[in-house]
């Protein structure tokens, strides 16, 4: 295959892949614009693996499609998707990123595997059944046999190891199921297991700003800071932030809305800002909005290269073409693979 436009850089550094790193695989769903959250928890890991595995990093937009998005909103999502990652860091001389419905390769693997997938085990997944409960009117096979794609995703690469949250483990758990099943109806040792990663031993704590629980989109619009929220919208955001009434005893515990900005604090803000605050906290000195003005202003700080690089990469269609086509041509050449042994095993053959 012959790519035009595509620098001749990109594909040079393809070949300094090593054949016996193990592979990992990871898909992120086209739902909209990044928070930190996501940052903190999930993509600055992404960023760490790529040096250390052969990585591919796809956006799954088959998968969104059991919410039926109309086409301007799923190729928008596709896009904004594409663009945060690039601008977070993931490298694409490094790792392989690509859109999940550029490998045709995934739905027949998902075909196949779908024959050795049962209604009664579909049926049992929880996330499935969470998603009955929530749009009872909506239930299709696309969301029943929603993780017998996700097991096609990581299978088409044979990978190892998937880095995602304590969610998807029951999915990945299934992915490993399939993957037996196949193994044993055909008596062969084709497709290995693969396990739920994490990169580093303690994950981050990412509160949000709603005084509970962690950052999130569905939580509403103010409880989660975007990478590509402006300066003005992080401070109104931070300053908007749940607090309490203040300390009134030296050394008080914390509640949970002051613990989250803390938590916050420490993952933007420097060793010495962290505990300036907690002294003044512990002393019962402490001004929240002293706190939230310096806590914005780092989050302002650590955000705006990603943000920065969000409104470059976003205006430059040429480079995201380049990278959406190379990141194709990587994912497809290991895809093909896999689907001609797979037919190979399953009896197909030419005349
Ligand atoms: N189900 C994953 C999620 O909701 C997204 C996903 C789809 C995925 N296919 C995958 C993750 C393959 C890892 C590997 O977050």
């Amino acid at each position: 295959m012959v790519l035009k436009g595509c620098s001749v850089d990109l594909f040079q550094k393809k070949s300094l892949l090593s054949p016996n790193m193990e592979t990992v695989v990871s898909g992120i769903r086209s739902t909209g614009k990044l928070h930190l959250g996501n940052f903190y928890g999930a993509v600055k890991n992404f960023v760490q693996m790529q040096h250390e595995y052969n990585c591919y990093f796809f956006i799954a937009d088959y998968h969104s499609l059991t919410t039926h998005p109309t086409p301007g909103d799923l190729h928008g999502n596709v896009k904004q998707v594409l663009i945060e990652y690039l601008a977070a860091g993931i490298d694409p001389e490094k790792a392989t990123i690509y859109v999940q419905s550029d490998v045709p390769e995934i739905a027949e693997l998902y075909l196949y595997l779908n024959m050795n997938a049962y209604k009664g085990e579909l049926e049992r997944s929880t996330s499935f059944k969470d998603k009955v409960r929530a749009h009872p009117d909506n239930v299709n096979a696309g969301l029943l046999t929603y993780p017998v794609l996700m097991a096609a995703d990581i299978l088409i690469h044979k990978a190892t190891k998937v880095p995602v949250g304590k969610d998807q483990e029951q999915h990945l758990e299934m992915a490993r199921t399939f993957g037996n099943r196949f193994n044993r109806l055909y008596q062969n040792e084709y497709f290995k297991e693969p396990f739920a990663f994490s990169f580093t031993e303690k994950l981050v704590k990412v509160p949000g700003l709603d005084g509970k629980g962690k950052m999130g989109k569905s939580e509403g619009e103010g409880n989660a800071v975007y990478l590509s929220d402006d300066p003005e919208v992080i401070r109104k955001k931070v300053m908007r932030a749940v607090t309490d009434s203040g300390p009134t005893e030296d050394n008080q515990p914390k509640t949970e809305a002051i613990q989250n900005l803390f938590d916050l604090l420490k993952v933007v803000s420097t060793p010495d800002t962290f505990s300036h605050f907690e002294t003044l906290y512990n002393n019962c000195q402490i001004r929240y909005g002293d706190l939230k003005k310096q806590l914005a202003e780092d989050i302002i700080l650590a955000t705006a290269p990603i943000r920065e690089k969000i409104i470059e990469i976003a205006a430059d269609d040429a480079y995201l073409r380049q990278v959406a086509r190379f990141g194709a041509i990587k994912a497809r050449e290991s895809a093909a693979k896999t689907i001609r042994e797979v037919r190979e095993i399953i009896g197909f053959k030419s005349f």
